[in-house]
């Protein structure tokens, strides 16, 4: 199963994304989470230790590695570089693993509107397009905003993209750009992810203004959760009823896609 998590910025997908992606561990599933973020912070959000995290480089900012496979430095913009570089090894070579989930950082990379200029974007747009062929695995990306990554060859592999919102206007609008965006490269299976709901009024509130999608989950507001943050333990493992929806919203994402 592949899922994509997006939504405008401090919705809760870094958050959502960890909680799901141990959920699915959980239920006994492989699962590799790839942090799409130019400030990675899923390590974080899923309590790496920091031995792990200490050796956890983002792709996109390894210059030898991207050197060796590409032909080029990253920042390069002339010159000739592989656009399609070697990237089936990388998974298993730098992405650490704690507790059923293992975790890949992609690192900063400016997507022009044209396609892939430079050799860190080659690298990583390759390394997307890999992972979404890859079988047999969970697959959670940690999109921050765009689906630029996202090529339209690949769009098919996605079994759900899933937009997060809280309840405010702004975050509805975003969501309707986004999925605006999505479904100009193709994608149609996309589906809503309400967070930081706080009483019933939030929850009719998105119900009324949503856009024409469905409604997968909705994750409540809890203090607990910053409570996690001060003690340094996984919102998984603090916030009883935050855990109950991501084991809910992962049963109903198999129910979606047929898939066991
Ligand atoms: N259900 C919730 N209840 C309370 N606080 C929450 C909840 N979900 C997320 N938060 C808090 O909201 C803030 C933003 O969350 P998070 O980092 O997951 O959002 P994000 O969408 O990944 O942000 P960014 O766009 O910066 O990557 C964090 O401080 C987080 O602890
Ligand atoms: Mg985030």
């Amino acid at each position: 199963m592949k899922i994509a998590v997006s939504g405008k910025g401090g919705v809760g997908k870094t958050t959502i994304t960890a909680l799901i992606a141990q959920a699915f561990a959980d239920s006994g599933k492989d699962v590799l989470a790839v942090d799409a973020d130019p400030s990675p912070c899923l390590a974080d959000a899923l309590c790496f230790p920091s031995e792990l995290k200490d050796s956890l480089h983002p792709i996109a900012e390894m210059e030898d590695l991207i050197y060796e496979r590409t032909g080029a430095k990253p920042g390069a913009s002339g010159g000739f570089f592989s656009l399609n570089p070697r990237v089936d090894d990388i998974p298993d070579k730098f992405s650490v693993k704690h507790r059923g989930v293992r975790l890949l950082e992609m690192g900063s990379v400016e997507f022009g509107g044209g396609g892939c200029i430079c050799p860190e974007g080659a690298m990583v747009k390759t390394l997307f397009t890999h992972l979404l062929f890859r079988k047999d695995e969970v697959l959670l990306l940690d999109m921050y905003a765009g689906v630029e990554h996202l090529g339209r060859a690949t769009v098919d592999f996605v079994d759900a993209m899933l937009i997060v919102v809280e309840p405010t206007n702004r975050s509805l609008n975003t969501s309707t750009q986004i999925i605006k965006l999505a479904t100009d490269i193709g994608l149609n299976k996309i589906y809503l992810v309400a967070n930081k709901i706080r009483n019933e009024g939030d929850v009719e509130f998105i119900e009324k203004f949503k856009p024409d999608i469905p409604l997968l989950a909705n994750f409540n507001s809890s203090q607990k959760v910053n409570e996690a943050d001060h003690l340094n333990v996984a919102v998984y493992d603090h916030v009883k009823e935050l855990k109950e929806e991501a084991m809910l919203t992962v049963k109903r994402l198999y129910d979606l896609s047929n898939i066991d």
